[in-house]
């Protein structure tokens, strides 16, 4: 299935993207993770105000839609399933998006606002492999050591309080109005996101199934 996961910072879609990755059989394409591989990549010749990726993520605003619809397009170009997370976070990478693909079901998750800035100045990642981590909810059996790889867990540098509050006022006034324009979409199904992992799961499974 063609699949596209919403909603704010820290709601859980790179989490539930890897399970949907695993037990679907789909590719997980996420922009944060991409963006965050070529932090340094030089965008200077496009047109840009600042001349890398980071400068914009470290404090949490979007980088230019340039540098991003192309990243989107290029791998969504040779899969068949895909998790798309993290894209589009505004109205024109929406319309990008609806030039590159059909979507057969539309996953958005709801979580209250405090609940995210805990969830994101608390997440550990994992330097090797990517696994997501909570110093509370989601703890590896050995601190700062990821269970899947053994790779060293890492703070993200957007997870410090400042960069966070900025991160979740971009999405109010950038990302949340897209909601809407899928609010009618065949296959649009909102997810109480403010449940264990796992309950969360059983939510996005059942929705997959019965929409794709
Ligand atoms: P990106 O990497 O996409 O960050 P984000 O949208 O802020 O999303 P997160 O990865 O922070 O949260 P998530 O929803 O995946 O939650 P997670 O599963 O990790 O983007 C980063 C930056 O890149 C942007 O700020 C921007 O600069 C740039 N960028 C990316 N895409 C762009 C685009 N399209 N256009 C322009 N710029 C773009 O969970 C969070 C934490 O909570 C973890 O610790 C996890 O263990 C824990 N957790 C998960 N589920 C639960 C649960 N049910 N209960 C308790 N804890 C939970
Ligand atoms: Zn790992």
């Amino acid at each position: 299935p063609k699949i596209l996961i919403l909603g704010p910072p820290g709601a859980g879609k790179g989490t539930q993207s890897e399970r949907l990755a695993d037990d679907f059989g789909v590719e997980h394409v996420t922009t944060g993770d991409a963006l965050r591989a070529n932090k340094e990549m030089d965008i200077s010749d496009m047109d840009t105000e600042y001349d890398t990726p980071g400068e914009y993520m470290d404090r949490g605003d979007l980088v230019p839609d340039v540098v991003v619809d192309a990243m989107v397009g290029e791998a969504l170009s040779d899969v068949e399933g895909f998790v798309l997370d993290g894209y589009p976070r505004n109205g024109d990478q929406a319309e990008a998006l609806r030039e590159m693909t059909d979507l057969d079901v539309v996953l958005v998750l709801d979580v209250p606002e405090e609940e995210l800035v805990d969830r994101l100045t608390g997440r550990r990642v994992c330097e090797d492999c990517g696994t997501n981590y909570h110093v509370e909810f989601n703890r590896p059996e050995e601190e700062g050591v990821c269970d899947e790889c053994g790779g060293d867990l890492y703070q993200r540098e957007d997870d410090d309080e400042e960069s966070v509050r900025n991160r979740l006022s971009v999405y109010h006034d950038n990302t949340e109005p897209v909601l809407e324009l899928y609010a009618d979409h065949d296959g649009y199904v909102e997810i109480d996101g403010d449940q264990t992992p796992d309950e969360v799961w059983e939510d996005v499974r059942a929705a997959v199934e019965a929409e794709a």
